[in-house]
């Protein structure tokens, strides 16, 4: 069942997760990543996206989480309730939430963390070294600083930077913009792209800025209390209205809804 042959590099099919035993918090999610692309897993805070990550990644677990029921494949090989450790060496890493780093460790030592995994030989492992540097000059500057003491864009890019360098397939993720200024944001969004066009690294990212990752990704899913509500081109996501109105907080006049009337109108959303 789960040797699914579809062709996708990753294939989430009807799962569904509970903690503890007892409270459910996917309701049969499904979705693909096909190879080489970036796609965007949207929705609002609680809505199970993070779960979602922590499934394909084999990070439940330690949460005291299970895939109860549907599988997951990656590479056409079967992951569901898989390890982490497992998930990792099959090509799949992810970037948690809250840009963990080694606060007492450089820059540059977290960076070169990434590799430890990697059997492909010194030569690889230095050359997407410095590889990171063009990506994120300003971590280059600053490669001897404890990475406790660098800012939270700074340490955004230290963790990409650390998932990159264990030279992954399919990178995922978790809430990239989380806490940084707007600017900040873009630089981080740029490079996501950048690293999807240079290194070839297929994307799932998760975000609540639905604006800038539909900018960026090529498919997206909204989901909201575990369930995947809309998916399609992100394109045409853009120009959906209800899409608009709850993620993008843009109304047809162009002008911003106040948070009680977005509030009111999810309500009666009607993709429900
Ligand atoms: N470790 C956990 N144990 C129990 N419930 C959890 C745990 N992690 C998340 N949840 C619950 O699962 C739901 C979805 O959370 P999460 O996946 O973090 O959503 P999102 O990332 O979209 O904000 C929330 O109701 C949250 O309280
Ligand atoms: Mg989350």
């Amino acid at each position: 069942m789960g040797n699914s042959t579809s062709g996708n590099l990753l294939d989430v099919n009807n799962i569904e997760v509970v903690y503890n035993d007892i409270i459910q918090v996917l309701r049969g999610v499904s979705l693909s990543v096909t190879e080489g692309k970036i796609v965007a897993l949207l929705g609002t805070n609680g809505a199970g996206k993070t779960t979602t990550l922590r499934a394909i990644s084999g990070l439940l677990k330690p949460e005291n989480g299970l895939i109860r029921d549907g599988h997951i494949s990656f590479k056409n090989t079967d992951i569901t309730n898989k390890l982490g450790t497992h998930v990792v060496k099959l090509g799949a890493v992810m970037v948690p939430e809250g840009r963990r780093v080694f606060k007492h460790l450089t820059v540059d030592e977290n960076i070169r963390v990434g590799s430890i995994t990697r059997k492909d030989g010194s030569k690889n492992i230095r050359s997407d070294h410095d590889r990171m540097y063009e990506y994120f000059p300003r971590l280059k500057e600053i490669k001897h600083r404890l990475a406790g003491y660098c800012s939270g864009g700074e340490q955004q890019m230290i963790a990409i930077g650390r998932a990159l360098m264990a030279d992954p397939e399919m990178l995922m993720l978790d809430e990239p913009s989380l806490g940084l200024a707007p600017l900040l944001v873009r630089e981080i969004f740029d490079n996501i792209r950048l690293i999807n066009r240079e290194m070839d690294t297929t994307i799932l990212v998760v975000e609540q800025n639905a604006k800038i990752a539909l900018e960026i990704s090529d498919y997206a899913y909204i989901m909201e209390s575990g369930k995947i509500v809309l998916e399609g081109s992100s394109n045409e996501l853009q120009d959906n209205p209800d899409v608009k109105e709850f993620y993008m907080g843009i109304t047809q006049g162009g002008g911003r809804k106040s948070f009680k009337e977005v509030k009111s109108y999810k309500r009666r959303k009607r993709w429900m």
